[in-house]
């Protein structure tokens, strides 16, 4: 690998919070206070302590970043229509994914390099995310092994994501170690078929540092080429294979997301992968209700991409989604406090969800009408 223009670790950056005290004592059942949660100071923190490629690697867009521009105002295009006198808090956040049990519907989107990050990368991450009973998923391009990050909470449920950038026999022995290390469903992302036009990397001549781990990187002399165009054939074909139930990631039409369904998908990951390809396209917001409609309840919708508020989230969930992911929130919390910084930003985002919740009259992450939200148009 050519070496990084940045070093991936600069000084002062604040040692993660592994084993920190008190971590798994957190619940997003019983949030923090809704009101600490400032993702903006947190990013300016997390700016200042990882060098300016890397920032631009995890912050940035592909193209023109149009995609990226809109994705947050694309979910505040939506109202609220809070409903009154029908009870209020305790609100319920739990929900289940695929069935496997959650403390919250938002977790954590496939990252990549996480340890350009914070050194305790991906395992970092994943206690962070297990601290407030999240669902973290596991990016096939993670600086951890998938198993090492399976064991680093090993009851904590997660997902792995699998990429076709390796060959078709390597591809499929990462399906096949994902299901045996014990990860609860394979997310293929589907919305990659080559790589966008990420111009500040290209500008920054972005590379990782020489000797950067690569936690699920083939042995050296295994073939280059990588696996052929995925197609809908291959849901299948990998569910077989891990034994898992395949989630597909990236998709935003209708038409698709019902030939996934038929394909055997068992969900469906709404996502313009954070306006990090094709640009610009329709935001997560925008095309979530046409998918939610074109799967009706057969399977899950998840959705991602400038989700930053409690109401954000909510507004998805309203508009079909079962649950939601972060990405860049989670980045900079990891940045700045480790699995801790991990920790405050799920929890807060989804202790703002509970708060926007009861405000609405809505006591259940579960059952969130279509109605409760409007075009503000
Ligand atoms: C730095 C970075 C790395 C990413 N790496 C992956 C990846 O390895 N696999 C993947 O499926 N998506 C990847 N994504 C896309 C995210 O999973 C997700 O779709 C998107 O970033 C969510 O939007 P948000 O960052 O606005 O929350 C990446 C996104 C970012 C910002």
């Amino acid at each position: 690998m050519a070496p990084a223009d940045p070093p991936p670790r600069v000084p002062g950056q604040r040692p993660g919070g592994t084993g920190a005290p008190g971590l798994h004592a957190r619940s997003a059942a019983a949030p923090d206070d809704p009101a600490l949660l400032d993702l903006a100071a947190l990013e300016e923190r997390a700016r200042g302590l990882l060098p300016p490629a890397v920032v631009d690697y995890y912050a940035g867009g592909a193209e023109g970043e149009i995609t990226l521009a809109e994705a947050t105002g694309a979910w505040r295009a939506w109202r609220l229509r809070p409903r009154v006198l029908r009870g209020g808090p305790p609100v319920q956040l739990s929900t289940r994914l695929l069935g496997s049990d959650v403390r919250t519907p938002i977790g954590i989107a496939p990252w990549a390099y996480q340890s350009l990050a914070h050194p305790d990368g991906e395992r970092g991450s994943a206690r962070g995310a297990a601290a407030v009973g999240a669902l973290m998923t596991v990016s096939t391009s993670a600086s951890a092994a998938l198993a090492e990050v399976a064991a680093a909470e090993p009851h904590a449920p997660k997902w792995f994501q699998l990429y076709r950038r390796h060959s078709p026999a390597y591809t499929d022995d990462l399906a096949r170690r994902a299901g045996q290390a014990g990860y609860r469903a394979l997310v293929l992302t589907v919305d990659l078929p080559v790589l966008g036009l990420r111009l500040r990397d290209v500008a920054n001549r972005m590379a990782l540092p020489t000797g950067f781990p690569l936690g699920n990187a083939p042995p050296p002399g295994t073939p280059a080429a990588p696996t052929p165009e995925w197609t809908f054939d291959d849901i299948s074909r990998f569910a077989g294979l891990s034994g898992l139930p395949v989630v597909v990631k990236g998709v935003l039409r209708g038409d698709d997301a019902a030939r996934c369904v038929q394909a055997g998908a068992a969900a469906v990951w709404v996502s313009t992968h954070g306006g990090r390809q094709a640009d610009p396209v329709v935001s997560s917001a925008a095309a979530l209700p046409e998918i939610a409609d074109a799967v009706g309840d057969e399977v899950e919708v998840y959705a991602d991409g400038g989700i930053r508020s409690g109401s954000d989230a909510l507004t998805a969930l309203a508009l079909g989604a079962t649950a939601v992911f972060v990405a860049r929130p989670v980045i900079w919390g990891l940045a700045t406090g480790g699995a801790e910084g991990v920790a405050d930003v799920l929890g807060g985002l989804s202790a703002q969800l509970a708060h926007t919740m009861a405000l609405c009259g809505l006591s259940d992450v579960r059952s969130v009408p279509r109605d409760t939200v409007a075009s503000a148009r």
